[in-house]
């Protein structure tokens, strides 16, 4: 990465989920190749993947990294805050956010993202670090137009 600029770096990586994703419907699928892209994609980065909003619960979906906790309530920890909100939670340092749920104890840092489907939460898509203050405004922003082109593809499985 410190060949390019971040700016370019997310702009690369916007390009690359469009071609993976264009052609195809399947969530899952996508929610798949996209946690794999991003896993090889980003430096420093210990688990990331999805959660699906399923009865008034956060249940496991496809990820990269260790196994991870099946099922977080709406409204608990990290994810269940970006569930509950519908606003991305950037998080310097999880020892500091209450009631954060450690599914790896290496982590210390993470960003939540949700996932919309006409106004509705969905899913989550989960980063997390081991390195303190991983995320910044442009991580977000760049993140954030990524689940953009994800939700988009959302429309059209419908
Ligand atoms: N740390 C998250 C739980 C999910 S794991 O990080 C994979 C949270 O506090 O919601």
């Amino acid at each position: 990465m410190a060949l390019v600029s971040k700016t370019e770096f997310y702009q690369e990586l916007l390009t690359q989920t469009r071609a993976l994703i264009c052609d195809e419907t399947d969530s899952i699928a996508n929610m798949a190749n996209i946690s794999a892209l991003l896993f090889d994609a980003l430096e420093h980065v210990n688990w990331l993947g999805f959660y699906r909003v399923i009865d008034e619960q956060l249940v496991l979906g496809p990820f990269q990294g260790k196994v991870a906790c099946i099922r977080i309530p709406l409204g608990a920890g990290v994810c269940g805050a970006a569930a509950q909100t519908k606003v991305t939670q950037r998080i310097n340092d999880v020892h500091q956010f209450d009631g954060h749920i450690a599914c790896d104890a290496t982590t210390n840092a993470e960003i939540v993202i949700p996932v919309l489907l006409n106004g509705d939460i969905i899913s989550v898509l989960d980063i997390d670090s081991t390195s303190f203050e991983r995320f910044d405004q442009q991580d977000q922003d760049g993140l954030e137009a990524i689940v953009k082109v994800f939700e988009q593809s959302l429309i059209l499985e419908r």
